[in-house]
């Protein structure tokens, strides 16, 4: 039986959504932690009578989505070890092995006690503090072996220890990062002591369509991946609109190697706010959304208390926003998929189109933009677009925040002006940690650039395409010549066949297939039919798939594969 509290929990929840079945991830989630990290059928079934959904509906949302333990034993403490990529450039794998030694168990299995669960995990968006483990909500990064042995038995004794780690950063812009060191950053008075809520002072005051034109005069490009300009998309809301329109921030951040969104939202909350605030103002919204990736629990706790903080401050008069907790599903990032799982349902992509600002949320007009690209907005409208446009070349204008990961001395996230040079970043992020041999710069779904390559890369849109990669989220992976590109293109390959929604046949199984074929290469078993079989089938999905997913893992496999031939020849029998 679900108790009296968490079922007023869920109540109130289901008042705040336009759709009372947008209440059913948060509810399944809050029975979740009440029953110790696990969920029975008894318990999914009570739910959904709760929500007003069918029993089918809850167990296939429930069985989606990772972070639900449906019959699953879960023990007191839940170890989700991270070995996504650069993950395992940072030494993971070293840290999962260690921990199935101690513990006496493999990944997936749970101790005799029942104390510890220990699971192997995707990218946690922690990516320069790799190796990170999280327990039950509670990251723990920057591990060695020692410190894991100290978390193993604090826990032993029941205590989660202190998880505070310190992580590198920098800026020469300092806007996105500019209250990164400020000493309470997160509270409202220290952001508008910093000048914070001026710019939505300023927009207040400003004709919707003049907030508009100047974020297109900008040229700011989305900071999610696909790099779309903001003020076009911001454009393509139906004329004589009569529906609601729903504003989306994208804080999913699921892409390996990507970890930006998080210094923004967990180190300067308001920032996002202010800019989503502004966006509803140019777009007529009267709600927003905060899809914001489930492990990130105590970030979403951030962001709660800071949209409370700003609405009691007046900030946010006539705009809401809701914090919407996803449960583990890369795809999820994806907007379509997106708006499925606001809604309460799988997070499965739709057919585009009708795009999302024709139709999205509750089939309304719906602007979904990534975390970055909210944060922009502040200082192009305090300042103007031809400050903005001060900041990188012309058809990349402004500043980004690069994560760096991998084979570096001091992974972080530095924010720089668009077009900085590959070399520079490198350097501030305290140089390469041995010989460099490759690097993934647009996060994992990119086309990986040899050293050579690498030389004389400016890290802005059209150098990146100019080279045959892409900017994309700019989570840079550094690789050194330790590495074997045949297991790291394994790895990642592992993780889009983990990730694959099952919708279409050549992602689900094509993904599948490839790690197979990968497989026997890397273990020594493979023959040159296996190597063809991998060209072949990341050959051809492009255009076959319903989302982006089949092109995200033939693009990386297929530059591995052309670039890096030998080595995969030198595995074959
Ligand atoms: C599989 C997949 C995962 C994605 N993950 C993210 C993500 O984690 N964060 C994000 O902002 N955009 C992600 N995107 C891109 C979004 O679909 C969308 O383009 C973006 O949120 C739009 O915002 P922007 O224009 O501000 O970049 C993903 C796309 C795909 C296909
Ligand atoms: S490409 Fe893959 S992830 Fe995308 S809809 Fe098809 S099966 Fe799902
Ligand atoms: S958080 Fe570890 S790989 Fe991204």
């Amino acid at each position: 039986m679900i108790s009296a509290k968490v079922k007023s929990k869920i109540e109130s929840l289901m008042t705040r959504y336009p759709r009372k079945e947008s209440a059913l991830m948060p509810a399944l989630m809050l029975v979740q932690k009440e029953k110790k990290n696990n969920l029975s059928k008894a318990d999914i079934e009570e739910v959904a009578k709760l929500v007003g959904v069918t029993d089918a509906k809850a167990f296939g949302v429930a069985t989606f989505y990772t972070m639900y333990n449906v019959e699953k034993k879960v023990g007191a403490y839940h170890l989700q070890v991270d070995t996504n990529l650069p993950a395992t450039l940072a030494g993971a794998k070293k840290i999962l092995a260690h921990l199935e030694k101690k513990l006496g168990i493999k990944a997936g299995e749970t101790t005799a006690d029942g104390m510890f669960t220990l699971t192997e995990v995707e990218c946690l968006a922690s990516c320069g503090t790799c190796p990170v483990i999280q327990v039950n909500d509670t990251y723990y990064e920057n591990l060695t072996v020692k410190k894991v042995d100290a978390l193993i038995e604090s826990l032993k004794k029941g205590e989660m220890p202190d998880n505070k780690t310190a992580s590198h950063w920098g800026s020469t812009c300092k806007v996105l990062l500019k209250n990164r060191g400020v000493k309470d950053a997160t509270k409202l008075a220290v952001y508008k002591k910093n000048g914070g809520y001026t710019a939505l002072g300023k927009a207040l005051t400003m004709a919707p369509e003049a907030i508009i034109a100047e974020v297109k005069e900008s040229g700011l490009k989305g900071r999610g991946g696909a790099g779309f300009p903001t003020g076009t998309k911001w454009g393509f809301l139906p004329k004589n609109n009569t529906k609601p329109v729903y504003l989306v921030c994208n804080a999913d951040e699921g892409e390996p190697g990507t970890y930006k969104d998080r210094q923004i939202m967990e180190y300067d909350p308001h920032l996002l706010i202010e800019g989503m605030a502004i966006a509803a103002r140019a777009l007529g919204s009267k709600l927003g959304f905060i899809y914001i990736r489930g492990e990130f629990d105590w970030i979403a706790d951030i962001l709660e208390t800071a949209i409370e903080e700003a609405k009691k401050d007046g900030q946010l008069k006539e705009f809401d926003i809701i914090v919407h907790r996803g449960a583990g599903a890369y795809v999820c990032g994806e907007e379509t998929a997106l708006i499925e799982s606001i809604e309460g349902k799988r997070g499965q992509p739709r057919m585009k189109p009708p795009f999302p600002a024709a139709q999205g949320l509750y089939a309304c007009p719906t602007i979904v933009n990534n975390v970055e690209t909210f944060a922009s907005v502040p200082f192009i409208v305090e300042k103007g677009a031809a400050e903005f446009k001060k900041f990188g070349p012309a058809e990349s204008a402004g500043f980004r925040i690069f994560g760096i990961s991998g084979n570096v001395n001091k992974p972080g996230t530095y924010e720089y002006p668009m077009g900085v040079s590959f070399n520079e970043l490198i350097e501030a992020a305290g140089g390469v940690d041995g010989k460099l041999k490759a690097a993934i710069v647009g996060g994992l779904s990119v086309a990986i650039l040899t050293a050579d390559e690498l030389k004389d890369l400016k890290m802005d849109y059209a150098s990146c395409a100019a080279k045959g990669t892409a900017l994309g989220s700019a989570g840079i992976m550094v690789i050194n010549d330790q590495w074997s590109i045949p297991e790291l293109a394994l790895r990642a390959m592992k993780f889009y066949a983990h990730e694959s929604c099952g919708k279409c046949t050549p992602c689900k199984e094509g993904s599948k297939m490839t790690v197979r074929a990968l497989q026997k290469i890397v273990s020594g078993q493979g023959t040159k039919e296996d190597l063809a079989n991998v060209e072949r089938l990341v050959g051809t999905i492009k255009g076959l798939t319903l989302c982006p997913v089949g092109e995200a893992f033939s693009v990386p496999i297929r530059a591995m594969v052309e670039k890096f031939r030998p080595e995969f020849e030198a595995l074959i029998k």
